[in-house]
């Protein structure tokens, strides 16, 4: 619908025509589509309509005070969603509750069997993002012990089974999405990162499963598993890989990037996440993959 239309439809509904001397915030639905009007003092109303794709949804991030949960943390926030970020550490959570202060916190290890129903007792999820993961031990196959080529099974892995079974037992709501953030070495290899790839599969299969087992007993649960399918620089994960590449080949960091080319960003990883969280069934499939071209089906 064109912005214009919205507008004089506000105005058509509207029994006091607005007064755009003063600002002022207007909230309304047009079909399932909600929208925000915020508008300046003076300003042009066609201009200032803005749609708030999770406005009223409850998100809930686990890993959101860092990297690419906090991308997520951000754009659910901007969307008009009631956002808790959940992490480990005190100090990353309070900066980002600085940052957007409308943002719960919630302190605890996401490999906890006990944190699921922890997570759920604070806020109870529409739209659940399980985006946590260790960073990986950067060395050759050779030179890795078992405890560091499984880290990303006991971490990564462990929490996407524990929130896709609680999603499934508890239940949580029919219309609820569960995200699980994998990554495209889980498709390519990650030759230095030990068992990273293959527990990145692992969440693919985990979403997979958990959607079959959702369908089987009619919860109306959405299970998705998304790739980005690139290294991000940007993160604390994304920029040990980098350095670990680049020092394996011999190159600076910035030119092991160059010689890469263009990666997706956490804010377009984000931007996918809103997508899927907004639209669940816009798409067939459950697994996809993130890239600086845009989303594509996997599986
Ligand atoms: N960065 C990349 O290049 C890249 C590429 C493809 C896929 N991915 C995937 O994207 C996801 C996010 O990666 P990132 O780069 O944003 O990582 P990051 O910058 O290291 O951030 C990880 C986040 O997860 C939290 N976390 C880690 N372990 C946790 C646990 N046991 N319980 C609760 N929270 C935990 C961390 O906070 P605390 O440490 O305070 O708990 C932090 O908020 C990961 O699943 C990763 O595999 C990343």
């Amino acid at each position: 619908m064109g912005e214009q239309i919205v507008a004089a439809l506000i105005c058509q509904s509207l029994s006091h025509p607005l007064d755009t001397r003063q600002n002022c915030i207007v909230f309304f639905t047009v079909d399932t589509e909600q929208f925000c009007l915020v508008l300046k003092e003076g300003e042009d109303m066609n201009e200032s309509i803005t749609t708030q794709r999770l406005h009223g949804k409850n998100v809930v991030v686990i890993g959101g005070s860092k990297g690419v949960g906090r991308a997520i943390v951000a754009a659910a926030h901007a969307e008009g969603a009631q956002v808790l970020a959940v992490a480990r550490q005190e100090e990353p959570l309070r900066k980002l509750v600085a940052a957007f202060p409308a943002v719960q916190m919630l302190r605890l290890d996401a490999t906890d069997e006990s944190a699921p129903a922890k997570v759920f007792a604070t806020l109870s999820p529409d739209v659940l993002v399980v985006c946590a993961g260790a960073i990986p031990h950067a060395a050759p196959l050779g030179e890795q012990s078992w405890e560091q080529f499984s880290r990303n099974w006991n971490s990564d892995v462990k929490m996407s089974l524990f929130f896709s079974q609680a999603a499934l037992t508890t239940p949580l709501p029919a219309g609820t999405t569960i995200i699980l953030i994998s990554s495209g070495a889980a498709i390519g290899g990650s030759p230095l990162s030990g068992g990273y790839s293959g527990s990145k599969r692992t969440q693919m299969f985990v979403a997979n499963y958990a959607q079959q087992e959702a369908d089987r007993l009619h919860l109306g649960l959405r299970f998705l598993a998304l790739a980005p399918g690139g290294m991000m620089p940007e993160t604390e994960l994304g920029k040990t890989a980098v350095e670990a590449y680049a020092s394996s080949l011999g190159l600076s960091a910035t030119d092991f990037i160059k010689r890469r080319g263009l990666s997706q960003t956490p804010e377009q990883v984000a931007n996918a996440v809103v997508e899927f969280a907004s639209h669940p069934s816009s798409r067939e499939g459950n697994v996809f993959l993130v890239s600086a071209k845009g989303i594509e089906a996997i599986s």
